[in-house]
């Protein structure tokens, strides 16, 4: 046995401390501090906006609370503490300037933007010698988009003969659903649009409407597709 491997006893010790803690959990304490409920207002967020983390079912008897980005609560993750005996605020490094925390543990998040998305979690202190850290979490989602879609293709211009392959994206959470039109008159829905052996009659104004069906917002981008009779040297066409 090296010089770090932990001796057996340890382990057993913090097994019946582990025990003895969700016995304390499970039937000693009142009923009010039973569960810590976290609930965002508005549930359904959009990059820019503002969201309140409502705490409930905070329990009695508490020092302050302590908000933290993720999962693991360590300095790094450290967002802003409210400390109850003084009224005093405390922000860490991962406070983004944005973040406000109540006299009632709620946290406002202002402006939000995709980074703020993720969990977040709540460290409430209760005074007392053992089993004084309560926790909560709440996972943040955003929806946004979709934004102007890009359409790629392999050129603009295309012969007689060949294959129309073009793809369109647009940044959208969740994703966004798309449909193709031509010269403003509807082709088919989906992501990509391919036409076997295209002829001088699929020349065109292709349209992509992208749509978030989350956030009722829909995009579109535009590209016109030139299709020629006959083979043209590429010096000529790049001449026009
Ligand atoms: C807590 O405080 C905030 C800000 O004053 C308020 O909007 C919210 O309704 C309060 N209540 C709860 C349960 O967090
Ligand atoms: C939120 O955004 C608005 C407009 O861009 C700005 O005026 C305001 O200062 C921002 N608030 C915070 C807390 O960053």
């Amino acid at each position: 046995m090296g010089p770090l491997s932990v001796p057996p006893y340890t382990l057993h010790i913090t097994w019946k401390e582990l025990l003895l803690t969700a016995s304390l959990l499970i039937f000693w304490n009142p009923p009010t501090t039973a569960q810590v409920t976290i609930e965002a207002q508005p549930t359904k967020l959009s990059e820019g906006k503002d969201v309140l983390l409502l705490v409930h079912n905070l329990p009695q008897n508490l020092i302050g609370y302590s908000w933290y980005k993720g999962q693991i609560m360590d300095l790094h993750h450290y967002i802003t503490s409210y400390v109850i005996d003084t009224e005093m605020i405390v922000f860490g490094p991962a406070y983004s300037g944005r973040e406000t925390v109540y006299s009632n543990a709620s946290l406002l998040i202002q402006n939000v933007t995709r980074k703020d998305t993720g969990s977040y979690t709540i460290q409430i202190i209760k005074r007392g010698d053992k089993f004084k850290r309560i926790t909560g979490h709440y996972t943040l989602y955003l929806y946004y988009g979709p934004h102007i879609p890009s359409i790629l293709s392999s050129s603009p211009y295309y012969h007689s003969g060949e294959k129309l392959y073009l793809y369109c994206f647009a940044d959208s959470n969740p994703p966004a659903e798309y449909s193709w039109t031509i010269n403003g008159k509807f082709l088919q829905s989906g992501q990509e649009l391919s036409i076997r052996e295209i002829t001088t009659k699929h020349s065109g104004i292709y349209g992509c409407s992208a749509r978030n069906l989350a956030t009722g917002s829909v995009s579109s981008a535009f590209k016109t597709i030139q299709v020629s009779g006959k083979w043209i040297p590429a010096s000529l066409a790049t001449g026009f």
